[in-house]
């Protein structure tokens, strides 16, 4: 009987896609028990917007989230997403600071760690898949899923035989905006299934509506496991609902191990959740609505949505329909990188700049420059070589590794932040989100004053 395994993802992307990951810890804090018995392969819950909405909108330590969460469920296998090099940002960080992430998230509670690079460039997820394995953790290579002319079978099939040479455990399929189709998903896991050996995970998004027939498509080509969430905080731009699929599995004579009793426990939990995040406005009901237009211009929800904003601010919404025919084009000329952030939101901001400067690549962004001087890693396709040109006039392109030019940080770091950092997580925080964690570190200083403050008065 095949087995089908879940990760649910209600602490994180579900979290994020919804309600912009300002679920509080003690908003899910009663039911972790639950969470622990319900039988998922793993509990997606840290990742960037998880650890950068901690110290900036919600006070919480993310290291102590962390902690807690591990305490809480010791028995299911903790997750986290991570941009290989650029960890929880956008920016590349040296080698030894990547290799502190993950000993540290592995030493508080990490079980598996998802590694992706936006550009899906192998050199960038080398040093975390790395260090992951030898702290003894699970690594899971992600593709970023695209659709492009040169993101065929093969492709995608050298790129998982790269990672299973890294040593990866699984391989994912990272669907980030939810536009791989049914057929798609069954092509590219039976692929993926016949020419590797790890097992193959799927993640995908339901803003398009595919969401769960793409799921029920990539179990049948044979995938091991499948990202879902809790179904009060599924559909619309996050994942397919967890009851609904186990249910329909099982049905179909699958092995799935999650406990339906426990599984209504949960949702009973995250719904007066869901509904206060309704109430307040921080979940907008937009988000849960199917929406095709990604479908129609093949470009993901949410820079559709940058992009009318972006015009709407300019009042130059007269220009959508040549924005979004520059958008391909633009894509072209700098090699098909995948429309992931923050590629999609650089590719989106000059598409426009191109249409309204009535000039292409008049105006280039200094991260539209770097990406072409190879900073970001190797561009899946061929550069045009007149942008190219154009862009970098007499400079240089770097061939290598961009880390491998960047000195060492962490030491560096914890100089830099001193004795508002009290452990190497700490500074961690700091290289990641410097100014939310000092400000936190701030705030945190000054909690413990007031409580020594209000200690002395009472033995007077
Ligand atoms: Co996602």
């Amino acid at each position: 009987m095949q087995k089908v395994q879940f990760t649910e993802t209600v602490l994180r992307d579900a979290n994020q896609s919804l309600i912009a990951t300002r679920m509080k810890f003690s908003d899910f804090e009663p039911i972790l028990s639950k969470l622990d018995k319900a039988g998922f392969y793993s509990l997606e819950c840290w990742g960037g917007a998880t650890f950068d909405s901690c110290l900036r909108y919600l006070n919480e330590d993310p290291w102590e989230r962390l902690r807690k969460i591990k305490a809480a469920c010791p028995n299911t296998k903790l997750q986290m997403l991570l941009r290989g090099q650029n960890i929880l940002g956008y920016k590349h960080y040296p080698d030894d600071v990547v290799r502190a992430f993950v000993k540290k998230s592995v030493e508080n509670g990490i079980d598996v760690i998802r590694i992706f690079d936006a550009l899906n460039d192998i050199r960038n997820i080398q040093v975390a898949v790395d260090e992951t394995l030898k702290c003894g953790a699970v690594a899971s290579g992600a593709i970023c899923y695209t659709i492009s002319p040169i993101h065929d079978l093969e492709a995608y099939v050298k790129l998982a035989k790269n990672m299973e040479s890294l040593g990866v455990n699984t391989i994912a399929v990272k669907d980030m905006a939810g536009i791989m189709s049914p057929k798609q998903a069954y092509d590219l896991v039976k692929a993926l299934k016949s020419e590797v050996k790890v097992p193959v995970v799927v993640h995908t998004h339901c803003t398009t509506g595919l969401g769960p027939i793409t799921l029920q498509s990539a179990v049948e080509a044979g995938a091991d496991i499948i990202d879902t969430a809790i179904s009060s905080f599924s559909g619309g731009t996050s994942q397919p609902p967890t009851e609904t699929l186990a249910y329909s599995f099982r049905e179909q004579g699958y092995d799935v191990a999650l406990d339906m009793n426990v599984l209504k426990e949960i949702n009973d939990f995250f719904k007066p959740v869901k509904n206060e995040a309704l109430k307040s406005g921080g979940l907008n009901p937009a988000v849960m609505s199917t929406d095709t237009n990604a479908l129609v211009y093949q470009v993901p929800g949410g820079m559709l949505s940058n992009l009318v904003a972006q015009l709407t601010a300019q009042n130059k919404m007269d220009k959508f329909e040549d924005v979004l025919a520059e958008v391909p084009a633009v894509r072209e000329d700098l090699g098909f990188p995948p429309l992931v952030t923050p590629m999609s939101q650089m590719v989106g901001v000059q598409a426009t700049a191109n249409v309204l400067a009535g000039e292409r690549y008049k105006n280039v962004s200094k991260e539209i420059k770097s990406y072409i001087k190879g900073e970001y890693g190797t561009a899946p396709g061929k550069i045009n070589p007149d942008v190219k040109k154009l862009v970098l006039g007499d400079e240089e392109p770097i061939t290598g590794r961009y880390a491998d030019t960047l000195e060492p940080g962490f030491e560096k770091a914890k100089a830099e932040i001193g004795e508002k950092a009290t452990c190497d997580e700490d500074v961690l925080s700091y290289i990641s989100f410097p100014a939310q964690a000092e400000k936190f570190f701030d705030a945190r200083e000054e909690k413990k004053k007031r409580t020594v403050k209000y200690a002395i008065r009472r033995c007077d």
